[in-house]
């Protein structure tokens, strides 16, 4: 889907040809004297329109307007919220009624915001999943035209929610594939495929070269599976090569059946989205390779599957992790701190900034915040300040949760350094503080996207997030890394 920013004012828009044109109605709308406004206008003095968002109006070839359909959509006080609702509801209003070319018009002053909402909520609404299906009718819309008063105030942000947009339908389809397509050496092959389309570097490990360098973890994981492992590096450089990277670290177990200590089977199917940290990472790689920011950026990916078989790891196997802390494995099903503790070993290499972990990992955290806000851990303050920001700047938001050593009291094992599960009260939380022992040497965070990477019920599928929160996280991070001055032109927000 292309996507188009141009400036437009309401007489301008009513002259655009396109198959539907959906104008967003802010509480302080001001008509004008064109056909649009009029429309509005009528629309809202006979209360067949509120300014509320989510409220709708359609008309069909309206007089003295091109576009064959108008949707008058509601947006309230127009920010970034009312308007991805606004948005959302319009598109999927005008889903399957065969719109190609579409033209959103944000008339008024438009903040960031709104054209950020607008263009992920047209991105989203409109995403059809077709890779396995016999028959493929994909999605309908092909161009999408944004429509404001002053583009040329709002490239970069529009470049930027285009390329958000894009990653974040990246790690959708990833997500969505299922577990016998979405393998462990399929993820290698993306990764791959990624690095040769933005000019990355990367490297694909299997289970020989991983268990040599000594993730004993994650090599016990994977050795109930007959699908090979692969560890992957991804890395991206827009800045100096001396400046210390941001790590990301994505969970990729491609499915989680709970291994030995196996699983119930109602939904156990949902398990294949259990990749969903590392389909973010990936989608965040397609962002920033299109964006192409001034900041290091390194991606790492343990992946594999969570399997029972009479070569699996067992409950109270004990294992030796790439740190040198051996791990009593008393849950198989708690295996996704087992592979990204040996990965956040691993990060210390590069010695980053920060290194922010993104995974699948506790049902508790589902019970804990639902499907609306992510679970964030942070060691740093400062780390957790800028990711809460960045979520909900993005309409992709996070929730911070505590750190406490008590949590960890727990994790004690009679038998070895930690055991990888204590009770269930706070298990989200518990998950954290063994994440924590492997974290030590940098500023870290830890998302749980447990309850946000995917939708469950009719709606079932993948999200896409955090690759919103993410993408933005990290355009923020350009300039304020190691004290280089701010690029000429660019706005900095005081602190
Ligand atoms: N991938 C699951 C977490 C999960 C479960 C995410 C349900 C979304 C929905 C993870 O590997 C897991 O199984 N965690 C266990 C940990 C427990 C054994 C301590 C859990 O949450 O039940
Ligand atoms: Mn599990
Ligand atoms: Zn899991």
């Amino acid at each position: 889907m292309d996507f188009e920013l141009k400036t437009l004012d309401l007489a301008g828009a009513a002259r655009e040809k396109c198959d539907a044109l959906v104008l967003l109605v802010a509480e302080s709308f001001k008509p004008g004297k064109d056909a649009l406004s009029k429309l509005a206008a009528e629309a809202l003095k006979g209360r067949d329109l509120e300014a509320k968002p989510g409220k709708l109006l359609q008309a069909y070839r309206p007089a003295g307007i091109a576009a064959s359909r108008v949707v008058l959509a509601g947006c309230g006080d127009g920010t970034g919220k009312r308007v991805h609702t606004a948005v959302q509801a319009a598109v999927g209003s005008l889903r399957t009624s065969g719109v190609k070319r579409l033209v959103i018009c944000l008339p008024g002053k438009a903040g960031e915001d709104a054209v950020r909402a607008a263009v992920a909520a047209t991105a989203e609404t409109s995403y059809v999943y077709v890779a396995t299906k016999s028959k493929p009718e994909g999605r309908e819309l092909q161009r999408v035209t944004v429509a404001v008063e002053d583009a040329g105030r709002h490239e970069g942000g529009f470049a930027a929610a285009r390329a958000a947009a894009n990653g974040v339908e990246f790690a959708r389809e990833l997500g969505n594939l299922p577990a016998n397509h979405a393998t462990p050496t399929r993820l290698g092959e993306e990764a791959r495929k990624l690095a040769k389309a933005h000019g990355l570097h990367c490297e694909v490990l299997g289970p020989k070269e991983v268990a040599r360098i000594g993730m004993g973890s994650f090599t016990a994981v994977a050795q109930g599976s007959e699908q090979p492992l692969r560890f992957i590096v991804l890395k991206y450089q827009g800045a100096p090569q001396g400046e210390a990277p941001v790590v990301l670290v994505g969970k990729g177990i491609t499915f989680d059946s709970g291994g030995i200590s196996i699983k119930p089977s109602q939904d156990m199917d949902e398990m294949k989205f259990d990749m969903g940290g590392a389909a973010s990472v990936l989608g965040t790689f397609h962002a920033i390779g299109q964006l192409r920011p001034a900041i290091n950026l390194v991606g790492l990916i343990p992946s594999c599957e969570n399997m029972p078989d009479g070569r699996s790891v067992k409950p109270g196997d004990i294992v030796a992790s790439l740190s040198g802390q051996t791990i009593e494995i008393l849950n198989t099903d708690a295996e996704g701190r087992l592979i990204l503790c040996d990965a956040l070993t691993y990060a210390e290499r590069f010695k980053p900034r920060a290194v922010i972990d993104i995974a699948t990992l506790t049902g508790a955290c589902v019970v804990a915040l639902g499907a609306v806000r992510s679970g964030l851990f942070a060691t740093d303050d400062t780390l957790a300040r800028q990711l809460l920001e960045a979520g909900d700047a993005a309409l992709d938001p996070c929730w911070r949760m505590p750190l406490d050593d008590e949590y960890a009291e727990g994790l004690k094992s009679n038998f070895a350094d930690v055991a990888n599960v204590a009770g269930r009260a706070g298990g989200a939380v518990n998950a954290a503080k063994f994440l924590q022992r492997f974290a030590g040497k940098y500023p870290w965070a830890h998302l749980d996207i447990a309850g946000t990477a995917w939708k469950s019920g009719g709606a079932k599928g993948s999200t896409g997030r955090p690759v919103g929160l993410l993408v933005h996280y990290l355009l923020g991070q350009q300039d304020a890394a190691s004290g280089r001055p701010a690029r000429r032109g660019a706005k900095r927000k005081a602190a």
